[in-house]
């Protein structure tokens, strides 16, 4: 009888389905917030220098993480491949994660040191020339594009507003430490430490 009342009712049927939605939420999220697993970073786990700060950000700029993910799943099958399941604890500083879920290409989380430099770079400018079958675009652009150090000295000091543990020598030194790198560079480098943090634990 009462639950007629309910149904027949959209805005109490409204109301109670918002209180039941948002009870499952709290449910899941506050232990979430509160455990350090979640929240703090691991061993090792440091905030990115600021050459690969700006490696990342041309990362997100040119969309990689539409074909690759950064997020290895607790399987065997993920495991034997790339390397060690990735936890909440080493993405502590990538704001936003890197994540995603498409993988046209292979996961990244761990390629950091599986290819040289040059590798990288030749890679980049042209995939077919190192991996004939690839459907990766090529980026040529990068080479020629410097990093601002304006720029990049402004993020840090943004994101040590949001709590990451930059120190002032760090934020003094950003400028000088990506003055003359190009685009490539920086993704170079960003993409050579992807995972090798989290790979010395083991
Ligand atoms: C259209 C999909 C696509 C996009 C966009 C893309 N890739 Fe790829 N990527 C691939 C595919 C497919 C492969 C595997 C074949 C190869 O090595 O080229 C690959 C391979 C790679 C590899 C080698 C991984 C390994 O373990 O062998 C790296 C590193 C890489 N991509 C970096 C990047 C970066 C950095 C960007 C953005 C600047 C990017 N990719 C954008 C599809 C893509």
């Amino acid at each position: 009888m009462r639950h007629e009342v309910i149904e027949k009712s959209v805005n109490l049927m409204m109301v109670l389905i918002v209180i039941a939605i948002s009870i499952g939420g709290l449910v899941e999220i506050i232990p979430l917030m509160m455990s350090a697993d979640a929240t703090e970073p691991d061993e090792n786990i440091v905030p990115y220098s600021a050459l690969r700060l700006a490696g990342r950000d041309v990362y997100v700029r040119e969309g990689c993480y539409n074909c690759h993910s950064q997020m290895i799943r607790p399987f065997r099958s993920e495991t034997e491949r790339y390397g060690p399941y990735t936890t909440a604890g080493e993405t502590v500083y990538d704001r936003p994660f890197q994540f995603g879920s498409k993988r046209t290409g292979p996961d990244l989380a761990r390629v950091g040191g599986r290819y040289s430099d040059e590798w990288q770079r030749l890679h980049l400018i042209d995939p077919r020339a190192l991996v004939p079958e690839s459907n990766m675009p090529g980026y040529p652009w990068l080479s020629s594009r410097k990093i601002d150090p304006e720029l990049v000295t402004r993020k840090l000091k943004a994101l040590r507003l949001l709590g990451d543990p930059y120190t002032d020598e760090q934020i003094a030194s950003a400028a000088a430490d990506v003055d003359g790198k190009t685009e490539m560079d920086a993704v170079i480098a960003y993409l050579q430490e992807l995972g090798t943090n989290r790979r010395a634990r083991r």
